[in-house]
């Protein structure tokens, strides 16, 4: 792990490096069905147009979940206890960890773990100098895999998860499984995980949702494209890929695809990927639940849901959980 002290705040960086990357966008353009980790859509410009994304009319987990966030950040808070080590998973831009933040009573330290560099460096700042008495210990990682967290100057009670944005539906069940597993062991004994989960609705609702009218999200879906040309030494033609978001009843999750428009051959670091016309990528999945279905999966990671807090229509939720039954 390398430190970097280019700022007043120490970043921990274990950032995914360009092999990973290309590794996981051959293997996954070469299978039958072709996709790509979503995970890759974090570069300074899909981070950029994620929070266009978040502020769209059309897109509601995220005023829906801030809402929620406002209204219950106390009692979330009480949950997780004084004196704990609030890690974030995948920290953005941390609108809704202020509302937790300032709740908790007197936290240790605020470990903000996030996959897009330069975005976690700003928020982490910005945080920083907003909070002076809280310690703040930025992680670039991916925390879908194995990381180190640093160590803080005061000696936690307890150590607890905040991961919200709904990104848990972004794994498929086996991942999610192992991703709540995995933050359980990671924070020890006694550890709490506070989860943003989208709940089940209408088709329309989740299309739209997926699908804007101003079509930043299609930007921010081809986007990753763009990112490959630069990062990847591949020659995408992105005009000749569209957007498509389609909810899948069968599978209970909307998946976005990048279309072909035509019969083509790309380019990949040397490779050739073969296209049909109308033969997708698929890039993301975000899995919607019902509550008896996500308290489900929380089991088999050993967890139980100690508390669940919804909106008035119950759009969305954020869930306590704990070790147990
Ligand atoms: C980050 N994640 C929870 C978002 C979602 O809703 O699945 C990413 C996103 N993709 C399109 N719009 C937003």
């Amino acid at each position: 792990m390398s430190e970097q002290n280019d700022s007043s705040l120490k970043l921990r960086d274990q950032e995914p490096q360009r092999e990973q990357f290309l590794e996981e966008a051959l293997q996954g353009l070469s299978a039958p069905r072709k996709q790509l980790p979503c995970k890759y859509f974090y570069d300074e410009r899909g981070s950029q147009l994620f929070e266009r994304i978040c502020e769209l009319p059309e897109y509601y987990p995220t005023r829906t979940e801030l809402g929620i966030m406002r209204e219950a950040a106390q009692g979330m808070a009480q949950r997780i206890g004084p004196e704990c080590m609030l890690v974030e998973y995948g920290s953005g831009n941390s609108l809704k960890t202020r509302t937790l933040l300032d709740c908790l009573d007197s936290p240790a330290a605020y470990v903000p773990v996030d996959i897009s560099k330069e975005h976690l460096k700003q928020s982490a700042e910005a945080l920083d100098s907003d909070y002076p008495g809280l310690e703040v210990l930025p992680v670039c990682a991916d925390f879908t895999r194995d990381f180190e967290l640093p160590q803080p100057a005061r000696k936690p009670r307890r150590r607890a998860v905040y991961f919200p944005g709904s990104t848990i539906g972004n794994f498929t069940t086996e991942r999610a499984v192992e991703i709540l597993e995995g933050g359980a062991k990671l924070c020890g004994p006694g550890a709490g995980l506070l989860v943003g989960v989208d709940l089940k609705k209408d088709r329309e609702t989740l299309e739209r949702a997926y699908d804007d009218s101003e079509g930043v999200t299609a930007a921010f879906n081809r986007n990753v494209l763009v990112r490959m040309n630069r990062e990847l030494n591949s020659d995408f033609d992105i005009e000749r890929f569209h957007h498509r978001a389609v909810w899948r009843e069968d599978e209970g999750r909307v998946e976005m695809h990048l279309v072909s428009e035509v019969e083509q051959v790309v380019r990949l670091n040397g490779e050739s990927i073969r296209f049909e016309a109308g033969e997708s990528i698929c890039t993301e999945h975000s899995h919607k639940y019902t509550l008896p279905g996500f308290a489900k999966l929380a089991g088999r990671a050993g967890l139980a849901v100690r508390e669940i807090w919804t909106d008035e229509s119950a759009h969305f939720s954020v869930q306590y959980l704990e070790a147990g039954s």
